[in-house]
């Protein structure tokens, strides 16, 4: 058994190399995509005459059989199969004799690698958008089920004015479908064949890219062999995506752990997808959203790690190029984790409408709406501002109710202490985009076609 490098060496490596140079842990699990691009770069030489019909029927009778092993566990991994390349071309030509060894004409592990992965990167891409809309119909579902319910509106973390509940869940939304049209974009970037280029200049043999990268399901091949071979942009950008998503993911997170504090109380966590404490009988843990905020830290160190990888990096193919793979892997890995556990959490809590209407009718949440009421009268802003600013500050001092101090005010009066009454201000949020019933009511539209325009767009990628 040797490398598949063995002719111009005397000797085999040395333990220490291996054990470092080896990559198959990781990229065993793009076998189905290695396969798929052996199988059209077969077809393709046959096509041009460069093997035989026979030879390449042995030779994909011989993929399909490794594929199968592949699949069902019984492969048997040779200690040179430093890559999964190796390892397949190694047990194709096992199995197809002399074929087999013809299987790598005209083709180098630099271009095929980078196939491989552009077809993993593709493929995951596209599900894992599709996993966050399933997160996001079900954000809508929840919004719809408390209808007009409202709790504070933060700023600061400090109460600023009411909102509408469903307005707040869809704000998460939103950002969400900003990461799948990310994805989808980088899904785009993605889909373009890189075969053909070989180790960096083409070939001498007449080879053809434009048919292989139809056979595979890209919509473009490569420009520039050497671009083929050193780009590794699209894994960037699927990991910024994944990045900004995880972001994302732990507001959202951070959230329903304040939320389900003692203090805050307006969510309630289900026993399925909350933890108990090995020694406190009494608790009951945010787990998930805890892991959903930290998950973040290593997708961003993901993305970072990869930048300084490529950072530097003189053209073509440079062995760095092997360390993409991991992080790409992890990070799909902890985006998929992260967003079927947050799905489960948010369909199941309890949303305590009743303790976050409590918190919100606060007679303070409605200062600004004082102040509007005096803007309509024809007080300047800047006036009105402090008009009711005095209010607050001679209510916040325990010398009179907020609403007693507005009735008594002839600027105001009874009309404007009704802006007071529980539930009142959030009804007066009605521009549009904003945190009122009628807006909302508009944006659930806006937000479920968006659902259904992102679906379209996946299937179109698809
Ligand atoms: N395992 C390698 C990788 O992931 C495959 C390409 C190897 N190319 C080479 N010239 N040694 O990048």
């Amino acid at each position: 058994m040797t490398t598949l490098w063995h002719g111009r060496f005397d000797e085999g490596p040395a333990e220490a190399l291996q054990a470092l140079n080896d990559s198959l842990p990781i990229d065993r699990r793009m076998f189905r995509e290695d396969i798929a691009g052996s199988r059209a770069h077969v077809a393709m030489l046959a096509r041009v005459g460069l093997i035989s019909d026979a030879d390449a029927g042995a030779i994909e009778l011989a993929l399909d059989a490794t594929e199968a092993e592949l699949a069902d566990g019984s492969f048997e991994f040779a200690p040179f199969d430093e890559d999964i390349h190796t390892a397949v071309e190694r047990r194709v030509t096992e199995l197809a004799g002399e074929a087999g060894a013809r299987l790598h004409t005209g083709r180098s592990r630099n271009d095929q690698v980078v196939t491989d992965l552009r077809l993993w990167t593709k493929r995951e891409l596209l599900e894992i958008a599709a996993l966050i809309g399933r997160f996001q119909a079900t954000l809508a579902a929840r919004a719809d089920q408390v209808g007009d319910a409202y709790l504070p509106g933060y700023t600061h973390l400090q109460q600023a004015q009411p909102v509408l509940l469903a307005h707040h869940l869809l704000a998460h939304g939103w950002a969400l479908s900003r990461d799948v049209d990310r994805l989808l974009d980088a899904v785009v970037r993605t889909d373009v064949s890189p075969l053909g280029a070989g180790a960096l200049a083409g070939s001498s043999l007449p080879l053809d890219p434009d048919g292989v990268a139809a056979d595979l399901g890209f919509s473009e091949r490569f420009e520039n062999s050497i671009d083929a071979v050193s780009d590794r942009d699209f894994v960037a950008e699927a990991l910024f995506a994944l990045a900004l998503l995880g972001v994302h993911l732990s507001r959202l997170g951070e959230e329903i752990v304040l939320w389900s504090t003692e203090e805050f109380g307006f969510v309630g966590l289900d026993d399925a997808f909350s933890t108990g404490s090995s020694m406190l009988p009494q608790k009951k843990n945010p787990d998930i959203a805890e892991i959903a905020r930290a998950k973040a830290g290593r997708l961003i160190g993901s993305l970072t790690g990869l930048l300084a990888t490529l950072k530097g990096l003189p053209l073509a193919y440079d062995k760095d190029l092997q360390e993409d793979k991991e992080p790409l892997f992890e990070a799909c890995d902890s985006a998929r984790l992260t967003l079927l556990a947050m799905e489960g959490l948010v369909l199941t809590m309890e949303l305590r409408t009743d303790r976050m209407a409590e918190a919100a009718d606060n007679p303070f949440g409605a200062a600004t709406d004082l102040a509007e009421f005096l803007v309509v009268s024809g007080m300047p802003f800047r006036e009105a501002h402090a008009v009711v600013g005095g209010h607050v500050r001679t209510a916040l001092a325990g010398e009179a109710h907020l609403a007693d101090l507005v009735a008594a005010d002839e600027r105001l009066g009874p009309e404007a202490a009704a802006l007071l009454e529980p539930g009142a201000a959030v009804r007066r949020r009605t521009t549009p985009g904003g945190a009122g019933p009628e807006p909302v009511a508009r944006q659930r539209k806006r937000f479920a076609e968006q659902l259904t325009n992102q679906e379209a767009r996946l299937a179109s990628l698809s």
